[in-house]
């Protein structure tokens, strides 16, 4: 009989070795390193195997690859699958690709199976073989009819675990799209190590791959993600695919927020928003309108930021607290907004605004649960701060957009132009940005919005509290 062939696995970062080592040399990562089963000692591929033409021995489409000078490539514009879906379309990259394969990844109990759901059951157009390892038929039935449009005749459902069935599955019903839910609990025969682990993840996600590049069917892939937040599975998952979304949000909020992490199709810094409820996920077309929406006019420690979101504009609030400090040290603490960057620029307005925090705490939060990371939210920051410390409230209808810097200087954000036109759209009346966001700032008011143009921070404050 055969061996069986084995191997050692990091299941940090999927290096592999013929022995076992303590600190994978790959990524450093201590004691990571598990023996899993490569090779069955019967490994002949089994019946229903995705094996494309051009690997079969003597297949007659083998086509040898030649360089090619890249004038002479031919391409077309590649088609879009357009799903009804316009948050999903847009993290995407303007729709599906076809023969793309995308995982999304997110914390259990997110919404990674409804949102799939909806989606397949959306596609009205398509047969779509949604493919569930972890639930039940009867489960998944139930679970489309709490969805608001849980009809779709071309909507199959699949419980299965083997890619080997799967494919079989395939064969015989010829879907448009392919769901898989999820990738963590596939298993091929090739291999022999449990599901969920590194040469089964890679090896389910090498077919599936293989399949949709071959067939020019999109494949979706649900990830699970692991404590530290990282997709679960080796970081080359990540790697053969050609789209990573990252489901997230607060389980305690109702939104909920997808984010491209690596596209080959589009750019990384789009954000889609949904909200959460009863029946089934619904798409925030305006996010601006939500955040603000629980805005009381007089009330202190709160200024809203232009902030921008890939190449989304979304007005946001900023809300601030600060307190005399009644321990020792002062707190400093921040939700949604880096907390290094707080405590610089709270270092900024010691120095140059001569405002004295060092025996105050500051608490920090960004409202509808978002994480920012957009330096044009300095100066809304520092507002917020000194409404709160000042107990004075700051207009309900002022918006600001402009980096502050280490001289307290207020330095020019990247496309202003849309925060100004979402501002203007949200009704705001005045806008505080940057002199150096263009040289006739002043001049081109908007109808019903002033600009008010700045160079320093302190004229910021000196203007929005006297
Ligand atoms: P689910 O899609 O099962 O999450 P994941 O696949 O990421 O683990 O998420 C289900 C959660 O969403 C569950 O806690 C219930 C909630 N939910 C609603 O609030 N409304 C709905 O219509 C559905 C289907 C689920
Ligand atoms: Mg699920």
């Amino acid at each position: 009989m055969a061996k069986v062939r084995t191997m050692f696995f990091c299941q940090s970062c999927g290096a592999q070795s013929a022995k076992w080592i303590g600190r994978c040399p790959s990524c450093g990562e201590w004691n990571t390193y598990v023996e899993e089963v490569i090779e069955k000692a019967d490994a002949t591929p089994a019946a229903g195997t995705w094996k494309p033409a051009s690997t079969v021995p003597g297949g007659s489409t083998k086509r040898v690859a030649k360089p090619t000078r890249l004038a002479e490539i031919q391409h077309e514009d590649e088609p879009r699958i357009l799903t009804p879906d316009a948050e999903l379309n847009r993290v995407l990259g303007g729709g599906l690709v076809p023969g793309s394969i995308v995982l999304i990844g997110g914390e259990p109990g997110i919404g990674k199976s409804t949102l799939m759901l909806q989606i397949a059951l959306a596609l009205k157009q398509m047969k779509v073989l949604y493919v569930s390892g972890e639930e039940s038929e009867a489960q998944i039935k139930m679970r489309a009819e709490r969805l608001a449009d849980g009809q779709h005749p071309g909507c199959y459902i699949l419980t299965e675990t083997s890619t080997q069935n799967i494919f079989r599955q395939i064969d015989q019903m010829q879907p448009n799209i392919v769901v898989i839910d999820s990738i963590q609990t596939m298993h091929s025969t090739l291999v022999e190590s449990g599901a969920g682990s590194v040469s089964q993840v890679r090896e389910c996600t090498a077919e599936f791959l293989k399949y949709a590049k071959e067939t020019g069917v999109p494949v979706l892939l649900i990830g699970h993600i692991t404590k530290d937040g990282a997709i679960a599975g080796p970081k080359i998952l990540e790697h053969m695919v050609d789209t990573v979304l990252q489901f997230e949000g607060d389980r305690h909020l109702s939104y909920r927020i997808l984010r491209t992490i690596k596209n080959r199709f589009g750019s990384t810094s789009e954000l889609g928003i949904y909200e959460m409820q009863g029946t089934g996920l619904r798409q925030v077309s305006n996010p601006s309108e939500i955040l603000l929406s629980q805005r009381a006019e007089s009330l202190s420690g709160m200024a809203i930021g232009a902030t921008l979101e890939g190449n989304r504009p979304l007005l946001v609030e900023v809300q601030a607290l600060v307190t005399p400090a009644t321990y020792g040290t002062p707190q400093r603490s921040s939700t949604g907004f880096d907390a290094k960057r707080l405590q610089m620029l709270l270092a900024v307005l010691e120095k140059r605004a001569g405002l004295r925090l060092g025996q105050h705490d500051v608490f920090l939060n960004i409202a509808g649960g978002l994480r920012l990371d957009d330096p044009a939210l300095d100066a809304a920051v520092c507002a917020a701060v000194v409404s709160s410390l000042n107990d004075l409230p700051i207009a309900g209808d002022v918006c600001l957009a402009a980096e502050v810097g280490l001289s307290g200087e207020m330095r020019a954000v990247p496309r202003l132009e849309q925060r100004l036109a979402e501002a203007q759209k949200l009704g705001f009346r005045e806008m505080y940005v940057s002199q150096f966001n263009g040289r006739n700032l002043a001049e081109q008011d908007r109808a019903g919005l002033r600009i008010q143009a700045v160079s320093r921070l302190d004229e910021v404050l000196q203007s929005l509290f006297g």
